[in-house]
């Protein structure tokens, strides 16, 4: 995943078989048995993709030096060998959270929610990637991709974060989530 614009596709081939496509806000997307990570300009073709998304590497928003020098120093890259299990999570917040200024949005997601706080105690045992859909130019069903990876022992702290995570504030301005959950195949 280390091209700037990405696509995620769901569809009949792909190098991660998914488990579990469900939806905790908003309109699901298709079941999908497998799960593919593409260069943006590299299209799947009807046949093998149900549903495409993409999105693109950005710059940090919210993040204060202190706060990223922290997390930064715990972050794992994606690509473990051990880090099979993992989540495609794409994310759609309302008119409402883009109508709010920039000052107050780091506000909540970061004093309110603790995101960020949260977010690190989980490192560096899970992986992560964060990619703006709205950066792109174009209408996309989503606003953010966000992409986790790690190790099958992992799996109920994972849980645990979401559920953390779900509970805050800043999730009030969730109005669409899917989660896909998804394992490396290993040949
Ligand atoms: C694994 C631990 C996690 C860490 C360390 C973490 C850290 C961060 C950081 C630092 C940002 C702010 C980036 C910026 O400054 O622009 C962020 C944004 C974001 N994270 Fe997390 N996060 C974690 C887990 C999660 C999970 C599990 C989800 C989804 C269920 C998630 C969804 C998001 C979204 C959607 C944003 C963008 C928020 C916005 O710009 O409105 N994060 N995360």
């Amino acid at each position: 995943m280390s091209d700037r614009f990405i696509t995620m596709v769901g569809g009949s081939r792909g190098s991660l078989r998914v488990h579990d496509v469900r939806a905790l806000s908003g309109e699901s997307l298709d079941v999908v048995p497998y799960l593919d990570v593409r260069p943006w300009l590299a299209p799947a073709g009807d046949s093998v993709a149900r549903w495409q998304l993409s999105g693109a590497v950005s710059n940090l928003r919210y993040a204060t030096s202190k706060e990223r020098e922290h997390y930064g120093s715990l972050q794992p890259p994606l690509g473990r060998a051990e880090a099979r299990f993992g989540a495609l999570i794409p994310i759609r917040k309302s008119a409402a959270w883009w109508e709010l200024p920039q000052d107050t949005r780091r506000s909540i997601i970061a004093d309110d929610s603790r995101h960020i706080a949260i977010g690190a105690e989980y490192l560096p045992a899970i992986a992560r990637r964060l990619l703006h859909c709205r950066d792109l130019g174009s209408p996309q069903p989503f606003d953010f991709l966000t992409w986790f990876e790690f190790a099958p022992e992992y799996a109920t702290a994972f849980d645990e974060l979401l559920a953390r995570l779900r509970a805050t504030r800043e999730w009030e301005y969730v109005e669409r989530e899917v989660e896909v959950r998804f394992e490396r195949i290993v040949s």
